[in-house]
């Protein structure tokens, strides 16, 4: 008996300082087959009735105390090895603070639409948006272009659907949109991503930004556009920019006009970036097209207006100097740290 107590008490003492691989040999030494206590139990006939009851009694108690023993320390061992583990992938939520993350900033193009958007706030515009997926009506044909006509040439886009929808080709259907929910007077600016369906390269992208222009109203004409948008190149590049309409055309503008800039490079004398003419185009404008207030059933004897639509990229490059359209989508940090 008191054998049994010894036992029980040796083991206890190796249970508590053992590892996981040490509790495995514990387990086979004391209750394994060949086991301390598995041979008293099997040694047992040897005894009298009497000594038989108590010791097998006995032996049976320390079994169980030693495997509960042992499993007990599993279990906290387990806890321990888990602790450990969690306070090696525990997050400091401080460290951020500490870290020197470099602060980020607007993308050029993200930071050029606002520059104009800021200016145009001024003049008494509101920002609205239009969808980017469109259908053929709001895209072409309630701006006065008509299935077949060749000014689709030069805007050909990507097809969804079979050809129910496709991919807006320029902001001017946010006008359409803009007509359709309002009623004039309308003075509003629609910036966004377009799509054409073109090969990239330096000075084109099939997907870019714009921002399209619209006043509606009874008596607009085109001294407002003149002076609206000499307004905004003023504003937006320098005060003392140097700007003219030549006649151009659009379906959904008449008359219809590009606004030049002189060549901030060469002054006007003629260079590589201004193509030898001394101006650059930096938009295209002109007074809604009749055929235009007529589809979004405005009422084009009382009413007119003017429209715009700015290349976004396109007067980032001029105002930095940028001379690659695709420097804006490659996100190489050397190009986008320097705005
Ligand atoms: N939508 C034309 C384009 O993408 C740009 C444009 C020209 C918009 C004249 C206008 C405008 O609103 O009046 O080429």
């Amino acid at each position: 008996m008191n054998n049994i107590e010894q036992i029980i008490k040796e083991a206890v003492e190796k249970i508590k300082n053992a590892d996981i691989k040490a509790l495995e040999n514990l387990k086979v030494d004391y209750l394994g087959k060949n086991g301390v206590l598995t041979q008293i139990l099997k040694s047992l006939s040897q005894y009298s009735v009497e000594d038989k009851k108590k010791i097998g009694a006995q032996a049976n108690k320390a079994k169980s105390i030693i495997e509960s023993e042992i499993e007990n320390r599993k279990i906290f061992l387990k806890q321990v090895l888990l602790d450990e583990k969690m306070q090696k992938e525990k997050l400091d939520y401080s460290q951020s603070f500490y870290f020197p993350f470099p602060k980020g900033h607007f993308h050029p193009v993200a930071q050029t639409i606002q520059d104009i958007i800021v200016v145009f706030k001024s003049l008494g515009f509101s920002v609205v948006e239009g969808p980017e997926i469109e259908t053929d009506w709001y895209n072409f044909g309630a701006l006065n272009i008509p299935e077949n006509h060749p000014a689709r040439d030069t805007q050909d886009t990507f097809y969804l659907d079979g050809m129910k929808n496709l991919l807006r080709t320029h902001t001017s259907p946010g006008q359409i949109h803009t007509m359709e929910q309002h009623q004039p007077p309308v003075k509003v600016i629609v910036p966004g991503r377009v799509y054409r369906n073109e090969a990239s390269d330096a000075s084109h992208s099939a997907t870019f930004h714009q921002v399209e222009g619209l006043a509606v109203d009874e008596n607009i004409t085109f001294v407002d556009l003149k002076a609206v948008l000499t307004d905004f190149a003023r504003k937006f590049f320098v005060s003392e920019l140097d700007i003219r309409f030549r006649p151009s055309h659009f379906q959904f503008t008449e008359p219809s006009a590009e606004v030049d800039m002189r060549c901030m490079l060469c002054g006007g004398k003629g260079c590589r970036v201004c193509k030898n003419l001394g101006w650059i185009e930096i938009l295209g404008c002109g007074m809604v097209h009749t055929n235009v207030l007529k589809a979004v059933k405005y009422d084009a004897d009382r009413y007119t207006g003017y429209a715009f639509g700015i290349g976004v990229e396109r007067i980032a490059m001029l105002k930095y100097g940028i001379d690659d359209i695709r420097l804006f989508y490659e996100n190489d940090l050397r190009f986008l740290k320097q705005f």
